[in-house]
C-alpha cells in the first residue's frame, strides 16, 4: 500500500507587522479588546505590490530545500488560496512557472477559504494513495489585507497575510492515516466576500457574522476531531500535537479541552500570525517543526473551518 508522508514544510510572512496598538489608531478598537476576545496580538502585512503567488513562492522554496528534492522532482502542485494574482491562470500555474518546471504534472487552486489547506492536502494525499502522484507540493496562501475592509472593527483586526508549504511525498507506511472532508453551503450569508467575477458588486471585502461562526466553529471542531479519531481508530490520548485553524485562541482552547489535550501539546501562532486563511495552519505546523517541538514519528491532527461553510481534517505521523 501506499502511503502519503510529510517530506519537507516552509514559510513565508511579509516584512510589514501591524500590531494591535497600530490598528487602534485607525479604528476604534483596543489592544485589549483585540488580545481577551481572540488572543491576536500582531499581524504580517503584504507590500502593496506584493502578491499571493510572491509568498507561496517563497513558502514552497524553503519546502523543497527541507525535503532535498528539485523542482522537477514534484508532479503535483496544489495551491490553496481566496485570493489568487488572476481570475486565471490559477496561481499554482504561476507559482509553477516561477520554480521554472516545464512540462509538469497537475497544478491547481482550491477554494475552500479558511479549510483550504486540508481540502489541498487531503486532494494530493488521494492522489499520492492512487498512484497518481509521487511528490505533491501544498501550498496555503493568502493576502487577506487586499480585501480587507481597514475601516471594519469587527474584521479588519482578525485577518493577516502570509504562505505556507509542505511537500507530500509517497511512502511504504503512514504519514497520512486519514483525511475527513466537509461542507455545508447553507452557511454561505456568515462568512463571506459579497463580490465575484459574473456576480460582482461593489463590496469586495471580508464579512463576517463573528458571533454566529465562532459558536458553529466550537461545535463543529469538537464533532470533527471525533470523527477523525474515530474513523482512523486512534484514542484522543495517541495525538501527540493538535495543530488547529488560528483564527481565534477561545475555539483552539475549547478544541483542546474537547480531546482532553493540554494546551502545552497544541501549536499555537494566532497571536503573531492573526487569521491568515489558507496559510494558517501549514504556517503553524511549519513554525512546531523549526522549533523542535514536532518531532519524527509524532501523531498530529490538523483541523480547520471557514467560510462555505468548509470544514476538514487530516491525521497524520509526521
Ligand atoms: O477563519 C474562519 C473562521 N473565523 C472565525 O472563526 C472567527 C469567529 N469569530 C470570532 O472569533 C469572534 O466572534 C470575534 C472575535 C469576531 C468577535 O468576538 P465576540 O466575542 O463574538 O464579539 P461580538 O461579535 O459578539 O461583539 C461584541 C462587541 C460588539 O459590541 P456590542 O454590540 O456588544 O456593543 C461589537 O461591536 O464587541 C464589539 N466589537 C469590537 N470592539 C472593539 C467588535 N469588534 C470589535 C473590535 N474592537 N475590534
Amino acid at each position: 500500500m501506499t502511503f502519503s508522508a510529510i517530506l519537507g514544510t516552509g514559510r513565508y510572512l511579509p516584512q510589514r507587522v501591524i500590531t494591535n496598538a497600530e490598528l487602534a489608531r485607525t479604528v476604534d478598537t483596543s489592544d485589549e479588546w483585540i488580545r481577551s476576545r481572540t488572543g491576536i496580538r500582531q499581524r504580517y502585512v503584504a507590500a502593496e505590490n506584493e502578491s499571493t503567488c510572491d509568498m507561496a513562492e517563497q513558502a514552497a522554496l524553503q519546502a523543497i530545500t527541507a525535503s532535498a528534492l528539485a523542482p522537477a522532482d514534484l508532479d503535483l502542485i496544489i495551491v490553496a488560496t481566496s485570493t489568487p494574482d488572476l481570475i486565471y491562470p490559477s496561481t499554482a500555474c504561476l507559482l509553477q512557472k516561477r520554480l521554472g518546471i516545464r512540462n509538469g504534472g497537475a497544478a491547481f487552486d482550491v477554494q475552500a477559504v479558511c479549510s483550504g489547506f486540508i481540502y489541498a492536502a487531503s486532494i494530493a494525499d488521494q492522489f499520492i494513495r492512487s498512484g497518481a502522484a509521487r511528490r505533491a507540493l501544498i501550498v496555503g496562501a493568502d493576502a487577506n489585507s487586499k480585501i480587507l475592509d481597514w475601516t471594519d472593527r469587527s474584521t479588519c483586526v482578525l485577518f493577516g497575510d502570509g504562505a505556507g508549504a509542505v511537500i507530500l511525498g509517497a511512502a511504504e507506511s503512514p504519514g497520512i492515516y486519514v483525511t475527513r472532508l466537509h461542507a455545508d453551503g447553507h452557511y454561505a450569508d456568515l462568512l463571506q466576500v459579497p463580490s465575484g467575477v459574473s456576480r460582482p458588486s461593489a463590496d469586495a471585502h471580508i464579512r463576517m457574522h463573528g458571533s454566529e461562526v465562532f459558536k458553529f466553529a466550537v461545535n463543529i471542531m469538537g464533532e470533527l476531531v471525533g470523527e477523525t479519531l474515530g474513523v482512523a481508530g486512534f484514542d484522543a490520548a495517541d495525538v501527540d500535537w493538535l495543530i488547529p485553524h488560528q483564527a481565534n485562541e477561545r475555539i483552539i482552547t475549547a478544541t483542546a479541552r474537547k480531546l482532553g489535550l493540554a494546551l502545552e501539546r497544541v501549536i499555537i501562532t494566532v497571536g503573531e500570525h492573526g487569521n491568515t486563511s489558507a496559510a494558517s495552519i501549514p504556517l503553524a505546523l511549519d513554525t512546531g517543526i523549526r522549533d523542535g517541538r514536532i518531532k519524527r514519528g509524532e501523531l498530529l491532527l490538523l483541523e480547520a473551518v471557514g467560510g462555505g461553510f468548509t470544514w476538514g481534517s487530516l491525521l497524520v505521523r509526521y
